[in-house]
């Protein structure tokens, strides 16, 4: 079985092939958009310089996955027999060939991730050897890289290998990479936070359903979360920092660990991954301050204190998004079905009524509506899961399937190395104006 996820992949790579080669031989000369000066000064904001095939983001409707938004994705996708939330590795099948998967389809590529999953006894005594104060970040960018040790692509590479064939040494690390990152993260999970090993029961438990037991939390109820959580951080198109990062790096030929921890590390950032953790943060300040939830009144106060002392609000506006995220929504859906009552998701819920007015007012954010990250960490707490520092490895977890697949979808499509060019402030009076 795991051949059939690897021959469709192949076999979708080669009619892409076939017909980006046409596309360009009838439009390659097409100019397609003028770059104004203070774009590049503006951190390349509207340019379409990527191809980006796994996903894209459109402003209103959110993130489509191979051209599902997440809604119809929560219909379409195979779930785990007893749940309701669609499996990752369904949409990791998605993500890598472009089709929705059978239930059987989902379930062989949850079969090779666990039976590929088992952490090199070197990367063990790497996170060991950390001082467990190191951000779980840093474990999680330096645990990555320890398992290039067993790239294939590397020793292909080295090996010497036709550049057509470059995509399937990178499916396998990528597979490898992906099997191993729920035991990395929990690893680094249990050690920076002295939890327990824990006793694995002998379950048919799948990718997220693994990862929930080995942090410790085998609550089913908890594991639907982290299934969501894993299928909507799963990627959001190829210009964000981390994805971009991955696929730069990735362009030079390094392979997907040296590529994929290079972009977790844009991914600590706190205008980026580190943004749901902020967003907590800010939320649980709220409840201590007001000592629960606070009038609507109280809270417009604090947003407007917030902004004059030139601050954002976190969890709020978009680089590309122009309306509510698709994956705020749905975690809402989920915290109206599940915990309607807790403190936290009502101040999230209050933020949501007052703070885009609030925004809008202000009239800076071009899009004044909450992103994925101003609901995720409210939904953790309630689990139990409250180590906030931690949050950034989740979504990384999850955001390796999006910037693996791109990766693997690079180099099937025979991408060249990056080299955008650059200018100086110098330069561009002279010539560019
Ligand atoms: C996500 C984010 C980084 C996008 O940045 P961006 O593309 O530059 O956003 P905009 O073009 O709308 O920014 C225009 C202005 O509005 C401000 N702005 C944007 N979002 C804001 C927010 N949530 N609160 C206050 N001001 C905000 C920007 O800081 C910028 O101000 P400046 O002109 O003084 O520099 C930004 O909205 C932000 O900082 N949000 C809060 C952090 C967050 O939620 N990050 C998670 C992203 S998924």
């Amino acid at each position: 079985m795991p051949q059939v996820l690897k021959d469709r992949i192949h076999e979708k790579l080669m009619a892409k092939r076939e017909e980006i080669k046409a596309f360009l031989g009838d439009h390659g000369d097409k100019v397609i958009h003028e770059v104004t000066l203070k774009q590049p000064y503006g951190g390349m904001r509207g340019i379409p310089a990527l191809v980006w095939e796994p996903s894209l983001l459109d402003p209103n409707g959110g993130i489509r996955f191979r051209g599902y938004t997440i809604p119809e994705l929560q219909q379409m996708l195979p779930h785990h027999p007893r749940g309701s939330q669609p499996l990752p590795e369904a949409l990791l099948f998605l993500l890598l060939t472009g089709d929705v998967p059978t239930q059987e389809e989902a379930k062989a590529v949850c079969d090779q991730l666990l039976a590929r999953s088992e952490l090199p006894q070197h990367t063990v005594e790497t996170i060991n050897c950390l001082p467990t104060d190191t951000h779980p970040m840093t474990q999680f960018s330096i645990g990555i890289l320890t398992l290039r040790q067993n790239s294939q692509f590397a020793k292909a590479y080295m090996e010497g290998m036709d550049k057509t064939d470059f995509w399937a040494p990178t499916y396998e690390d990528s597979m490898d990479l992906l099997a191993k990152l729920p035991d990395l993260a929990s690893l680094i999970y249990r050690r920076t936070y002295g939890k327990p090993e824990p006793d694995m029961p002998d379950l048919d438990y799948c990718w997220a359903g693994k990862f929930a037991y080995l942090m410790g939390f085998p609550n089913f109820e908890f594991i639907e979360l982290l299934r969501l959580y894993m299928v909507i951080h799963a990627d959001h198109e190829g210009g964000n920092v981390s994805a971009h990062t991955s696929q730069v790096v990735g362009s030079a030929l390094s392979d997907p660990y040296y590529a994929l921890s290079a972009g977790i590390n844009g991914l600590a950032g706190p205008l980026h991954g580190l943004a749901n953790q902020i967003s907590l943060r800010f939320v649980l300040d709220i409840k201590e301050k007001f000592g629960g939830v606070p009038s609507k009144h109280d809270l417009r106060e604090l947003l407007w204190d917030t902004l004059h002392g030139g601050q954002v609000i976190p969890g709020y506006g978009h680089a590309v998004l122009r309306q509510t995220d698709p994956r705020y929504r749905v975690q809402r859906e989920f915290a109206l079905e599940h915990l309607p009552e807790d403190e936290l998701f009502q101040i999230v819920s209050l933020l949501y009524e007052i703070a885009p007015d609030v925004l809008r007012e202000h009239g800076k954010a071009k899009n004044p509506w909450p992103n994925v990250d101003a609901h995720s960490g409210c939904l953790l707490v309630h689990y139990g899961l409250v180590e906030h520092e931690f949050y950034t490895v989740l979504f990384g977890v999850s955001r390796a399937m999006g910037i693996l697949t791109g990766l693997i979808w690079a180099r099937g499509l025979g991408f060249p190395i990056e080299r955008p060019k650059s200018f100086t402030t110098e330069f561009a009076k002279e010539n560019l104006v």
